[in-house]
């Protein structure tokens, strides 16, 4: 198959290439699937309600049917075609937090999307993205759209155009290029057909922060690393750089017999360049210890990198200390380094 890209890192190209957006439009209409930008990650979206496109999405992904996707949308009107019984405090969050990085888990209204999208569940997730050209998009299409994040099952998310391009090109019709997603990690998602609402997926936004637009109506902090997993792709393997890569801690425990510092790499905070040992590379994570923001920004776009860069043999990379707003960042990567940790103080 051949892939089909758009270059619309300047959102100016796109307002005015008014025959690439019926070109989009036509192909998602007739089945076709094309990766988009959003501000988590890149998505691999085809129409919701077409149950052939549905089904190319996991083949294309290699990506096991029960594990259901997440529909985008660019207006809350399109919420009554597909959903129902939301309650008053799930609208309230909506408009809160949309458009943006969260995807809420609602009761199903069947009959309107195709039924793999849930993967046979009563639930469906519905997220309404911020990024500029997703969102210019979705509201041109002006159809339900279905996107996993838009790399093959079990690598990284893809956070740049790159990315997808070397995961999909030749099993998708089209890939479109937004620049790097400013957020970086794939969206909260939460439960709410339970309450108090539950995290099934830590993102960016947080418990914090929903429980300061309504108090107490998020469940206990959860364990997502021992936890039985809530959101069914959550059981799945993910993340993984080939790369070996180790979480530390505490540079004072590191091993002191490496003869090769050359080929390893330190990725960790500006502020703690001066650990990093003489002849190993550095890779910046983000400015300090407090950048959560730039950690979850650049941690995909790392470790695509490691992988991509032969002479990365062994990767060190920095663990923040456990605390709500490292959530996210922690649990993607706990599953990258295969759990591996040197503990200790923090650095
Ligand atoms: O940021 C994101 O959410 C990205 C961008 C493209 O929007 N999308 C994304 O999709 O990460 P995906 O398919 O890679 O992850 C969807 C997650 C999976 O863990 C899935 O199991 C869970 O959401 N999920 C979807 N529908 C669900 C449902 N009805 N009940 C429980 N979990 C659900
Ligand atoms: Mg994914």
């Amino acid at each position: 198959m051949d892939t089909k890209t758009w270059d619309f890192r300047n959102i100016n190209a796109l307002l005015s290439a008014n025959d690439d957006v019926q070109e989009i439009k036509r192909i998602y209409q007739q089945g076709g699937l094309i990766a988009l930008p959003t501000e988590t990650v890149y998505g691999l979206g085809g129409n919701a309600k077409d149950d052939d496109a549905v089904k190319a999405i996991y083949e294309a992904k290699g990506r096991p049917s029960d594990n259901p996707l997440i529909v985008h949308i660019h207006s809350m009107d399109q919420l009554a075609d597909f959903t129902q019984n939301i309650s008053v405090e799930t609208i309230t969050l909506m408009q809160h937090f949309w458009p943006g990085p969260i995807s809420f888990i609602v009761p199903l209204k069947s009959g309107y999307l195709c039924d793999r999208v849930s993967g046979g569940l009563s639930s469906i997730a519905v997220r309404m993205p911020s990024h500029k050209v997703g969102r210019y998009i979705l509201q041109q299409v002006d159809l339900p759209i279905a996107a996993p994040s838009a790399n093959l099952s079990g690598r990284p998310s893809p956070t740049l155009f790159e990315h997808v391009y070397q995961d999909l090109n030749g099993r998708v019709d089209g890939i479109i290029n937004g620049d790097q997603s400013e957020e970086g990690l794939e969206s909260t998602v939460l439960d709410c057909t339970v309450y108090p609402f539950r995290i099934a997926r830590p993102g960016a936004i947080t418990k914090q922060m929903i429980e300061e637009v309504i108090p107490h109506s998020v469940e206990a902090f959860t364990d997502f690393n021992n936890e039985k997993p809530i959101a069914p792709g959550m059981k799945y393997k993910h993340y993984a750089p080939d790369t070996p890569l180790t979480i530390i801690r505490n540079f004072n425990k590191m091993p002191t017999t490496v003869q090769e510092w050359q080929n390893i790499a330190f990725i960790v905070p500006d502020n703690k360049k001066h650990l990093v040992p003489h002849n190993a590379q550095f890779i910046s994570l983000c400015t300090d210890t407090k950048d959560l923001k730039g950690a979850n920004h650049n941690l995909y776009t790392i470790l695509h990198r490691l992988d991509n860069d032969t002479n990365i043999k062994h990767a060190y990379i920095y663990g923040f200390k456990d605390t709500e707003q490292s959530n996210a960042y922690m649990n993607r990567l706990m599953k990258a380094a295969s759990q591996q940790i040197i503990e200790g103080d923090d650095l």
